[in-house]
């Protein structure tokens, strides 16, 4: 009988022939003055590639309403989409394949961050409750503010920014894209019943909450082809309240959509990425309590899903290698721990300690600083 797979056993995804199996994770890391990457983007990525190994990018705006955040980049103007051509490059030259995370924000903005400073868009008009705090382009804290609701035809048009961004995104170099549908952003606010409400073909039945993400989904494979497309998903995420009333009920809708549409075109997607229902972007779980009921529901999406299975939140050395050898993932990715060690792949394979990471640098615009000076094992 053959071994169990390891993080560090190669896996093929899609037309991807990776050499092992420890992702970086896709975070927002503000650095991109006025939504521009630039050689600290190019150092940071490049810093994570090993051969044969697969990044994600940070969040990237997909269009001027998308973003929620400061120094976001974006991959909709020409500038961008030559400022990223030099990121990519430089993590080709080590040998990695890299997506770009495609992100519209929605609700989860404020008219500072809004072209004109008109009001965010979303499939509501309610706002994210005040429990919830926007970080503001002056480094303090504000509240979301209220949302424009969609109409059918701009939601056509939200559909074609993600389809040209995808485009742009391989005329940058990417290797391909994933779909942002997690976390209480745009898609995850069509998603969610505690968010949609609602009454067009959009909204109300699950098939309905679905539509919006599988018209991104078919517009993007459209334009760059399934095998460079990835999707990620947190149905057991209630992150700036994306509740839902069935988690389990709603990553499974998905799934059986993503299975089908992987049926018509007789090619797989990249990969489905699903953030652990035990995560918490806070750090306090609301949802999926217990280890018991995370791992139930990881392993219902699992069985369900028929292609590359992508999964992040809280994994260590020792729960990432559990994960694939019992199929539970075939892929992990590391988020915070990728951030304060560059060099993860090899400390994970030697297990060498690892350096904690300083929370306080996440979102600062430095571009060194808690950016690109964490220590490697080895200098060379
Ligand atoms: C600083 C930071 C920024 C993040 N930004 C994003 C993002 O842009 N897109 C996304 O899908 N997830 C984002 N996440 C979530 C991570 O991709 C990952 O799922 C999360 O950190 C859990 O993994 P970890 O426990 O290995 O850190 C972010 C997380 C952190 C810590």
């Amino acid at each position: 009988m053959a071994d169990n797979p390891t993080l560090f056993s190669p896996y093929n995804m899609a037309k991807f022939n990776l050499s092992h199996r420890v992702v970086l994770a896709p975070m927002t890391r503000c650095r991109a003055l006025q939504g521009i990457p630039n050689a600290a983007h190019a150092e940071y990525y490049a810093q994570r590639s090993t051969p044969g190994g697969f990044l994600i990018t940070e969040g990237t705006s997909i269009s001027p309403t998308s973003s929620g955040f400061p120094n976001v980049p974006g991959i909709y103007s020409d500038e961008q989409v030559e400022a990223w051509r030099n990121v990519v490059d430089a993590v080709h030259a080590k040998g990695s394949i890299i997506f770009c995370q495609l992100w519209h924000v929605g609700r989860a903005s404020n008219p500072v961050y809004q072209p004109g400073g008109a009001a965010p868009i979303s499939s509501t008009s309610k706002p994210i409750s005040e429990k919830w705090k926007i970080l503001l382009p002056d480094g303090s804290h504000g509240v979301f503010s209220e949302p424009h609701a969609l109409t059918t035809a701009e939601i056509s048009e939200v559909v074609q920014h993600y389809r040209q961004s995808a485009i742009n995104a391989i005329r940058a170099g990417f290797d391909g894209i994933e779909i942002h549908g997690a976390h209480g952003y745009l898609i995850d606010q069509f998603l969610k019943d505690g968010i949609n409400d609602r009454t067009d073909e959009y909204g109300g039945s699950v098939e309905n909450r679905c539509r919006f993400l599988m018209e991104v989904v078919e517009g993007v494979v459209s334009g760059i082809g399934a095998e460079r497309v990835g999707v990620r998903i947190s149905p057991a995420i209630d992150h700036m309240d994306a509740f839902d009333s069935d988690p389990l009920g709603l990553g499974l809708a998905v799934i059986e959509r993503l299975n089908k549409i992987q049926r018509e075109k007789g090619r797989k997607l990249s990969y489905l990425h699903v953030t652990q229902p035990r995560f918490s972007l806070l750090e306090k779980t609301s949802l999926g309590e217990s280890e018991e009921e995370s791992v139930n529901l990881m392993e219902e999406w699992r069985k369900g899903y028929e292609g590359t299975l992508m999964c992040s939140g809280g994994f260590s050395r020792d729960s990432g290698m559990e994960a694939v050898a019992k199929g539970h993932a075939d892929l992990v990715s590391f988020g915070r721990l990728f951030i304060s060690n560059p060099d993860l792949v090899s400390k994970l394979k030697l297990n060498a300690p690892l350096t904690n990471y300083n929370r306080n640098t996440f979102y600062t615009s430095h571009p060194v600083i808690g950016y690109t000076d964490y220590p490697f094992l080895h200098t060379n």
